[in-house]
């Protein structure tokens, strides 16, 4: 799990190098590295630091390094210690070969002990130093040879950039199973994990594949398969600008990206509600029209917050399609010998679309010849091009760990996935309408939403700050908010929290509430409503402290609850996307009392590229 970043052409001055790489910090973030190629001395210094990125640039301002190529790397451990030796680019015994790896090599072991065998030395306890090891064995004077051979014995996923001091003139990538793209810019190439950090250099990319071998000089390139042949492929424009994935006057991303949640779903919407016949107009989905009248089931597969958006889409779908619908964990799906069904359709969510879990779902699926479809943020990441069709959430760069407009963006869109489905299934012009209004008018109820409850979560937060655990509760649409909420607040504010289906309470949890244990309450005015306050009730009666989220206009609820936030009245289906806003804001908030960098909680990466 990390961030790469490559560069070969005319500019010696390696702050390229690190200013593309801080645009990557949210892939992995607890050392970083680098390793450059010094024409005159014809050698690669190289220089990593433990910490953020900012630790390497302190480093770095005390040496004259500069050069091309060069390699930049910043680490989120998966094998060994968070160390100097530890972190990328790792180099071969005499430091001609230099590697930098996203991803997992999974036969490392035993490659290591042949390579030891040979006399090799390591110096770290990774995965990734057999490569430029097996690349060193293998070199006679041209790297994407060596590396083609070495590749050759090798199991897992990776995204490579390598440089060798003894063939300088180049800079050659290679991809399986990670993201790696080529940014072509004017008289040079910075190659990276995902566009944001060749931004200010070009907006034109080229994505690499699997089993693709890309060679760089500082004028040419050319694209690979392993067997030699060649691949054409033209550039594609990244849309988003560098002001898109910058924090745009907010302390935090994350709270750049609550507070951006009007737009993003104005954007996910864009072009795809048809009000007047109650229609959705889905243009990723056009080439599989035909399949999807003939299926008879959906089952969603995502992981994390993305896996919650698709259970509440499970019961959009179900009632409003009558399909049967479940969601699974991604990373559980595969140990369950998947019956792969003709007649069912495979939706994965996905934010980055580079989820590990997610991604090896998807071919799972795709082996058995299932119909793969993906709701995905990330324009032209791993998900989005193994899945057959699908539909792009548009929702813009998300850069804080903690998923916040990605969940609301994925409701939007599972919403009119469910109109669309619907539609196609008999719901009536008149309901498609009802609903196509509803979801239209939700960037408003979106906006009020943030504007009535920003200030009243931060007074929650410091009221509960010193609550040591927090109980979610909820049922049917907003079950899986509850859960979101908990999850939101644990990796946000490190505060114990547990999600739980309202009814379920009676059943063991409710044996832990007292006085000190708050409890979140979703209970909008809607067909579970009266059931919501009885389980609130029994929380009142243990002394349970409660906190209610509920629909504006209810008056009543005050005189159960201890503190109650209000959210516009909208369709039932549709109160997720509004419930959850205040739960985003109270995680927020929680973090920032407690001190926390919330935009970067320990433990944790954005991009989750290891199973
Ligand atoms: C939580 C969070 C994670 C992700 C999960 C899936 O705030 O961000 O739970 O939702 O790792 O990531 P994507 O959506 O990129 O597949």
């Amino acid at each position: 799990m990390c961030g790469i970043v490559g560069y070969i052409g005319k500019q010696k001055d390696i702050r390229i190098g690190m200013e593309a790489l801080k645009r990557l910090e949210y892939r992995g973030y607890d050392s970083a590295g680098m390793a450059v190629y010094n024409k005159e001395r014809k050698e690669i210094d190289s220089i990593k630091a433990v910490g953020k990125v900012a630790s390497l640039e302190e480093k770095l301002r005390s040496t004259n390094f500069e050069g091309s190529p060069f390699l930049f790397y910043t680490r989120w451990a998966t094998h060994g210690q968070v160390t100097e030796e530890n972190c990328h680019p790792h180099a071969d015994c005499t430091g001609n070969i230099w590697v930098a790896h996203n991803g997992i090599i999974e036969n490392y072991q035993q490659l290591k002990q042949e390579l030891l065998g040979e006399g090799h030395v390591f110096l770290s306890e990774t995965d990734t130093e057999v490569l430029p090891h097996l690349i060193e064995k293998f070199f006679t004077g041209n790297l994407e040879d060596a590396t083609r051979k070495a590749l050759s014995l090798v199991h897992g996923a990776y995204a490579l950039a390598i440089i060798a001091r003894d063939d300088s003139e180049k800079l050659v990538l290679a991809k399986y199973s990670a993201p790696l793209l080529i940014g072509l810019g004017d008289g040079e190439y910075l190659a990276a994990s995902d566009p944001s950090a060749v931004i200010t250099h070009t907006n034109k990319v080229i994505y690499l594949e699997d089993g693709e071998l890309a060679i760089l000089t500082p004028k040419t390139f050319s694209i690979q398969n392993y067997q030699q042949e060649l691949v054409e492929r033209d550039a594609e424009e990244i849309e988003w600008s560098l002001e898109d994935a910058k924090k745009g006057g907010y302390p935090h991303f994350m709270q750049k990206e609550i507070m951006e949640q009007p737009e993003s779903i104005i954007n996910s919407l864009r072009g795809r509600l048809l009000l007047d016949t109650g229609d959705v107009r889905l243009g990723g989905l056009e080439q599989v029209q035909e399949k999807l009248k003939n299926i008879e089931q959906v089952e969603i597969l995502a992981c994390g917050t993305a896996y919650l958006s698709g259970s509440v889409g499970t019961y959009m779908l179900q009632e409003y399609t009558g399909m049967p619908t479940k969601a699974d964990i991604a990373s559980e799906f595969r140990y369950k010998k998947p019956i792969i069904d003709k007649k069912t359709a495979y939706l994965f969510i996905s934010q980055s679309g580079e989820t590990a879990d997610t991604l090896a779902a998807l071919k799972e699926v795709k082996k058995k010849g299932g119909l793969a479809l993906g709701i995905v943020n990330t324009v032209g990441s791993s998900i989005a091009r193994e899945t057959e069709a699908g539909v792009y959430n548009h929702a813009g760069p998300e850069i804080g760990v903690a998923s916040t407009k990605a969940f609301t963006s994925q409701l939007t869109v599972l919403a009119l996935l469910t109109l669309f489905l619907g539609r196609q299934r008999g719901m009536s012009f008149t309901m498609g309408q009802r609903i196509a209004k509803e979801i239209a008018n939700l960037p408003v109820l979106v906006k009020e939403t943030l504007e009535t409850t920003n200030a009243i979560m931060e007074k929650i937060a410091i009221k509960y700050q010193g609550a040591r655990d927090f109980l979610f509760i909820a049922r049917k649409y907003n079950y899986p908010v509850a859960l979101e909420g908990a999850l939101k607040l644990k990796e946000i504010s490190y505060i114990h929290a547990e999600g739980y289906g309202a009814g379920e309470m009676k059943h063991g949890p409710l044996a832990m509430i007292d006085e000190n244990f708050p409890t979140i309450a979703l209970c909008p005015s809607d067909s579970v409503y009266e059931k919501m306050i009885s389980n609130i009730q029994e929380i009142k009666a243990r002394k349970g402290p409660v906190i209610a989220i509920a629909t504006q206009g209810n008056e009543d609820i005050k005189t159960i609850a201890d503190d109650v936030i209000y959210i516009p009245k909208t369709l039932e289906m549709l109160t997720p996307i509004l419930s959850v806003i205040p739960l985003q804001l109270f995680a927020y908030y929680m973090g920032i009392l407690k001190g926390y960098d919330v935009d970067k909680p320990r433990n944790l990466a954005k991009s989750v590229t290891v199973e």
